[in-house]
């Protein structure tokens, strides 16, 4: 079963949008896999945006994830890399469609509330990173 790896950020913590983003993922028909509530060190943050490591805002990127808690999710389904990519909508929230959460909920670049794997690949290498096997259940929803 296709998985991401999905990552509500601090701003999308502390603006109480846990609820409401879970809200849409189940409301979608995608399934939760693993969750888990997580103080991030700076080790894993700097691995996880290895790939943004000579941009301009990588180390403001990287002391606003480590700032405070996050909520990091595994959600499975058909199709879900890219779904979940729509659901959250694009990177700058100005330009994201409204409907969209960082499009409904952002305004800010480095504050946009929300990650999610760009493509299968990095959703298998970004759930490795932030998740244990033991913390993942596999388990398929008959709903
Ligand atoms: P995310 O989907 O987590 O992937 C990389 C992150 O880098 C992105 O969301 C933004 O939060 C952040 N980012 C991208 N461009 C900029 C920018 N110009 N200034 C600050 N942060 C950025």
């Amino acid at each position: 079963m296709e998985r991401t790896f999905i990552m509500i950020k601090p701003d999308g913590v502390q603006r109480n949008l846990v609820g409401e983003i879970i809200k849409r993922f189940e409301q979608k028909g995608f399934t939760l896999a693993g969750l888990k509530l997580m103080q991030v060190s700076r080790e894993l943050a700097e691995k996880h945006y290895d790939v943004h490591k000579e941009r301009p805002f990588f180390n403001s990127l990287v002391e606003f994830i480590v700032s405070s808690p996050v909520v990091a999710m595994v959600w499975q389904g058909e199709g879900v890399v890219a779904s979940a990519r729509k659901l959250i909508g694009a990177t700058d929230p100005l330009a994201a469609e409204p409907g969209t959460i960082r499009g409904d909920f952002g305004i800010e670049i480095g504050r946009n509330i929300i990650h999610g794997s760009d493509a299968i690949e990095t959703a298998q290498r970004e759930i490795s990173l932030w998740f244990s096997e033991e913390e993942i259940c596999s388990w398929e929803n008959s709903m």
